[in-house]
């Protein structure tokens, strides 16, 4: 640990040689680190693999979430060094070790609150981005400190150190008059990093899907219960478009190495939009599981869903969550998207069987998807 802090100081704290140095010493020195005041960390080199250097030390807080895993894979393979300030035990995160070459990803404890460590965090990077959230509210963290004070925090921090690239991750249906708290602090958060940062790049991603999603695997899970899904209005009054979490991550990637990308707000989407009840139904068809829908009124839902948000660890649906997946996804002709960051979008219909496989029955694990019907398109 205190080797790889050592590499990534920057030049004005690389330690002095002293002129005793032997000639032999003194010539595995780079030199030309030292005249150009870079350290060699950030100087790009290599055939643009694992083993060569991007160019890009990056601090990714929020690494260890869902995005988090694609974000650090794809700044590993292009050969970026790495910080990942967590909070976990390091066991939960020896999954993000092999994702950068060795010595290229630089674990350190963090605590939000404490603007030293957010500061010591990003100290050597010159690209942070924040992935920070948490879907439901805890004692210790409401969605104003989780979607609010940390993302300025970290805007405050970035700034201070001179940092030029911040990219921050918010929410495609950020609203301050949403019914959901978690979109209306999206939205505070949005304009706290704007000031705090005016040349901060904004993600603003549809609901993501993905393996390890809590979209598609939430809604195929509903079988747990009886194999019928509640659906408000019986999921036709509301409109999805969800982006597949690869794109959202190469969007991400492509944003750090685009210059022009500063300052600007990105609506992140996926090439189609869906009514939920088809959304839904297509899920379960790829899981080959019967589809059984029935429409619940919205304060009935939030009874329910306040039972299991009184669970302490990790509630499985919240009434916040219920509104926020029966809000229609916001069209932002004005804004620029993946295809401006030189991404073609997936559909649904390519990648969904990667999260839904595993929710299949054994006799229907190898089943073709061609057989399954795709879901109907709407374009409003
Ligand atoms: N998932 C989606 O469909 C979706 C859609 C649109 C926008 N977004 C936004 O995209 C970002 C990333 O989403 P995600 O799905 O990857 O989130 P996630 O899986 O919930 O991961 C969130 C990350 O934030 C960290 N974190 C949360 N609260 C923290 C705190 N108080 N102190 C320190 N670390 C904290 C978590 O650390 P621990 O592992 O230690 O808890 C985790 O690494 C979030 O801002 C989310 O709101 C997500």
């Amino acid at each position: 640990m205190a080797a790889a802090v050592l590499v990534s100081r920057p030049a004005s704290v690389l330690p002095r040689f002293s002129s005793s140095c032997s000639p032999v010493v003194l010539s595995a020195i780079p030199l030309t680190v030292q005249q150009r005041k870079v350290h060699h960390a950030v100087i790009p080199r290599g055939k643009g693999g694992r083993s060569s250097s991007s160019g890009v030390a990056a601090t990714v807080f929020g690494a260890t979430g869902f995005l988090g895993r694609y974000v650090v894979n794809r700044l590993g393979r292009m050969g970026s060094q790495i910080v990942v300030p967590h909070r976990c035990d390091q066991y939960d995160l020896m999954y993000l070790r092999p994702m950068g070459d060795l010595g290229q990803i630089i674990f350190m404890e963090w605590d939000a609150r404490n603007k030293d460590s957010i500061r010591e965090a990003l100290a050597h990077s010159n690209v942070v981005i924040n992935l920070v959230g948490r879907e439901w509210e805890t004692k210790n963290y409401p969605f104003e400190d989780t979607y609010v004070s940390i993302p300025q925090q970290i805007a405050k921090a970035t700034r201070e150190a001179g940092i030029t690239k911040l990219i921050h991750v918010s929410h495609l249906n950020a609203d301050i008059r949403s019914p959901s708290k978690y979109l209306r602090n999206k939205a505070v958060g949005e304009m706290a990093v704007r000031e705090e940062f005016p040349d901060a790049i904004i993600m603003k991603p549809a609901e993501m899907f993905g393996r390890e999603d809590r979209f598609f695997n939430h809604f195929a899970n509903m079988r747990w219960f009886g194999s019928a899904v509640p659906l408000i209005s019986m999921g036709k009054k509301t409109v999805k478009q969800p982006v597949h979490v690869v794109d959202v991550a190469k969007a991400i990637i492509n944003a750090i190495k685009d210059p022009d990308a500063n300052g600007k707000t990105y609506a992140l989407v996926g090439p189609n939009r869906y009514l939920l009840h088809d959304l839904v139904e297509y899920v379960y068809a790829v899981a080959h599981r019967p589809f059984v829908p029935y429409p619940l009124p919205r304060p009935l839902y939030h009874l329910v869903a306040s039972f299991f948000a009184m669970n302490p660890f990790e509630p499985w649906t919240t009434p916040d969550k219920v509104d926020r997946f029966h809000t229609t996804d916001m069209k932002y002709p004005g804004l620029p998207g993946l295809e401006d960051l030189g991404i073609v979008p997936a559909s649904v219909e390519q990648k969904a069987i990667e999260v839904l496989r595993r929710h299949r029955r054994f006799r229907f694990l190898e089943a073709e998807l061609a057989d399954t019907k795709p879901a109907k398109t709407v374009n409003y």
